[in-house]
């Protein structure tokens, strides 16, 4: 039985290792590369490098914290995708090194899958069916999860992903890298009746769209004489559409469900405006989980906890595991919505 997990995440620019005993969380050490933040983005080489330079030292802090020897852990869980090629291959290798040299079971998890996962860290109780919202830098799913590991996509975004918004707006309000914190936090400053941005394909239908909203924003970028008298503003009436659409479609998916659980996850999820939002407009029909700020941005113990589950059911990745920049979510279903969604999207 594997019950001592070391969770290993390396998909983008946070270096993280966890220990997982028996599904409870006894370390989680979190390296953020802060180099990037001189480019104003993710630059994919140099994290890779800095993944090489950190993880063996993040490993050896995890298990130290954990008050475990590399002995006492019985298997690997690792991020093998999706995420930066180079970033994720420094994860991948190191799990199968440190998997195959003590004899381990190794598992390779789906980044978003780990996030899915990880209000189950603080909440035991927490089961399908129920929906989720799954926001980060890099994707935008809204799933109906009738079960752990099986997953009906209802929409997910058709240009950039929620948590991309946010960071291309902060960029154009020159408020630097990563955006969403910082909109969140000047947000509140801002007057909301100033900007009334576009929610689009709000309407109807489970899909997102977030390239017209940061052309708008643009714009109103663009046209302002005074940037920053108009910056508090701006950022509120941006954070209020986003929000806005993010419940709306969230709204919608738990009503044409009737499940009485609505999860969120990922990096966006990390936003208390976002959530609290959410509780509001679900108030008497869900309720609403979701992890706490560490829990939710990138960690190894959401991956830890995916793998946990897997290695439960007696899943394990062999020796070829590789790290895949493109992974497809396990057990992803299209729903009818979905194609009906695709069917009149395309020309
Ligand atoms: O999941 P995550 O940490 O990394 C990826 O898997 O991409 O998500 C990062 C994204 C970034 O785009 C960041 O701006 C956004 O999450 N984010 C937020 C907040 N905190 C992080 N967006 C809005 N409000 C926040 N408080
Ligand atoms: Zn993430």
């Amino acid at each position: 039985m594997a019950d001592a997990v070391l969770g290993i995440e390396t998909s983008c620019d946070e270096t993280s290792a966890a220990v997982l005993v028996s599904g409870e969380l006894a370390s989680l050490v979190i390296l953020s590369q802060d180099i990037h933040k001189v480019f104003g983005g993710v630059v994919p080489e140099l994290a890779s490098r800095a993944h090489l330079a950190a993880l063996p030292a993040v490993v050896d802090r995890a298990l130290a914290e954990a008050g475990l020897a590399p002995s006492a852990i019985d298997a690997v869980a690792v991020t093998a995708g999706p995420g930066l090629a180079g970033a994720l291959l420094v994860g991948v290798v190191y799990a199968k090194s440190f998997a195959f040299a003590g004899d381990r079971a190794l598992i390779g998890v789906h980044h978003m899958e780990g996030h899915l996962f990880a209000p189950a860290l603080e909440d035991r109780d927490l089961a399908p069916p129920f929906v989720a919202l799954l926001v980060s830098g890099g994707h935008t799913l809204l799933l109906d999860v009738p079960a752990w590991g099986r997953y009906r996509l209802l929409g997910e975004t058709r240009d950039d992903a929620a948590g991309e918004a946010f960071d291309k707006v902060a960029t154009l309000l020159g408020l630097g890298y990563p955006g969403g914190p910082a909109i969140e936090k000047l947000a509140p400053e801002g007057d909301p009746s100033r900007f009334t941005f576009p929610r689009p394909m709000m309407a109807e239908g489970f899909e997102f769209s977030f390239s017209g909203l940061k052309t708008a924003v643009l714009h109103a970028v663009r046209a302002t004489d005074d940037l920053e008298r108009d910056r508090a503003d701006l950022a509120r009436g941006f954070q209020d559409a986003v929000l806005d659409v993010l419940v709306t479609k969230l709204e919608r998916a738990v009503r044409s469900t009737g499940y009485s659980t609505a999860v969120l996850g990922g990096g966006v999820a990390c936003s208390r405006a976002l959530s609290a939002r959410a509780a509001e407009r679900l108030a008497g029909v869900a309720r609403v989980a979701v992890a706490s700020p560490r829990l939710n941005a990138d960690n190894a113990a959401m991956i830890a906890r995916a793998g946990w589950h897997r290695l439960r059911l007696g899943e394990r990745s062999d020796w070829t595991l590789d790290a895949r920049a493109d992974l497809p979510l396990p057990g992803l279903e299209m729903s009818e919505t979905t194609h009906d969604a695709r069917r009149t999207a395309s020309p």
